[in-house]
């Protein structure tokens, strides 16, 4: 049912864990089961992706593309990072089953809610990074991890 590489990003997560004074940070949740994902990003001076790390309450499928997806943007720059789609990180991953589609859009979600936190931070504006639908905005939503 799951490729190797999902197995592989799965039972190895990377980039597992919290940023403090993260440069931006998203939370959101999946509208249809109710997980929820953050993403905490340390961007550079220069607009570079040097680290990234997620927690998640979501299921294998949310782990390893989430796993994935910290990978492919860690080194980028905050534009090529929102090239990272959900269809880009399930390509990586040799594909998911059709059920678990919506899971890889947990990372793709808190990735750019993680961008617009960053943005705001900054006082900038990123060229076609949309207010991220989802965001749950600590004190709203009491999360346990
Ligand atoms: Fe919720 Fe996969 S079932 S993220």
């Amino acid at each position: 049912m799951y490729t190797q590489k999902v197995m592989d990003h799965f039972t190895n997560p990377r980039n597992v864990g919290e940023i403090e004074n993260a440069s931006g940070v998203g939370t959101v949740g999946n509208a249809k089961c109710g997980d929820i994902m953050r993403i905490y990003l340390d961007i550079d001076d220069n607009g570079i992706i040097n680290d990234v790390k997620f927690k998640t309450f979501g299921c294998g499928a949310a782990v390893a593309t989430s796993s994935m997806a910290t990978e492919l943007v860690k080194g980028k720059s905050v534009n090529e990072a929102l090239k990272v789609t959900n269809k880009a990180v399930m390509e990586a991953l040799d594909g998911l089953p059709p059920v678990k589609v919506h899971c890889s859009l947990l990372a793709e979600e808190a990735i750019h809610a993680a961008l617009w936190d960053y943005a705001e931070k900054k006082g900038i504006q990123i060229e076609g990074l949309e207010k991220p639908k989802s965001d749950i905005h600590e004190g709203e939503e009491q999360i346990e991890y």
